[in-house]
């Protein structure tokens, strides 16, 4: 099954707003292709860049957001929020979320039910650390990840779910994941959603890779069969080196 490849930049805690509307334009300017592209910027510049991409193909995205309705949350955005000034989707669980702000596959899992029940499309990044993968625990790191975060998620709400593979070693580290080994995750990735839901709900998902993702890596990890795109962090800054990654989610399309 051919799935359309998604191709996504987390601008993480950057920029500013001369920055994100002069960026979003750039890649507003560039020509729909086959891939899809989606843009999360920081909260505070999410309206700046919905407004600066409207009429083109590029989607927008928050980073993370709140579960609960609005009320006595201080410092967090909720769901509703991020539909409100136009965003499409949302990034959960990333592991700099895990890692740093200590979120939990519960609270990962109650995010990526309310983002769907508010109609975003919700991006669940998994991913193993480096001790993790050494010690030979990656694929169970990876079952337990997908258990908890997809919790209670029938496989008629999967349609508005990606899952994005970002083993946490290749993160912002230069060191990508070989072709080889990502195809070797997503490949487990897409049997367990087999084994916990049903051939067809494997086969449709999405299973983005993310770690260093770079013009010059991106096309062999795109044609690989079971990457169906790309969470991209530092390259994703600049349209000259997000460009071309997205052109290379165009060619994987073909
Ligand atoms: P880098 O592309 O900077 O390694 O970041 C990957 C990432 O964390 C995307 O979510």
């Amino acid at each position: 099954m051919k799935r359309r490849p998604l191709i996504a930049g987390n601008w993480k805690m950057n920029g500013s707003s001369a920055f994100a509307v002069s960026l979003a334009k750039e890649l507003a300017a560039e020509p729909a292709g086959a891939a899809e592209v989606l843009i999360c910027p920081p909260f505070p510049y999410l309206p700046a860049v919905v407004a600066a991409v409207q009429g083109s193909h590029v989607r927008v995205g928050g980073q993370n957001a709140w579960h609960e309705p609005p009320g006595a949350f201080t410092g967090e955005v909720s769901m509703d929020m991020l539909v409100d000034v136009g965003c499409k989707a949302v990034i959960l669980g990333h592991s700099e979320r895990r890692h740093i702000l200590n979120e939990n596959d519960a609270l990962i899992n109650s995010k990526v039910r309310a983002a769907r029940a508010a109609g975003l499309q919700a991006i669940l990044c998994v991913g193993e650390l480096l001790e993790e993968r050494d010690a030979g625990t990656t694929n169970a790191v990876l079952d337990t990840q997908m258990t908890g975060g997809l919790a209670g998620v029938d496989a008629a709400l999967l349609d508005g779910i990606v899952i994005a593979y970002e083993p946490v070693w290749a993160i912002g580290t230069g060191r990508t994941a070989s072709p080889a080994q990502a195809q070797e995750a997503h490949a487990h990735l897409r049997n367990w959603l087999r084994t916990r839901y049903n051939p067809a709900a494997a086969d449709g998902m999405r299973i983005l890779y993310g770690g260093s993702v770079k013009a010059d890596n991106a096309l062999e990890l795109l044609q690989q069969p079971d990457v169906d795109g790309a969470l991209v962090g530092g390259a994703s800054l600049k349209a000259a080196s997000f460009l071309p990654i997205i052109r290379a989610g165009n060619q994987a399309a073909k």
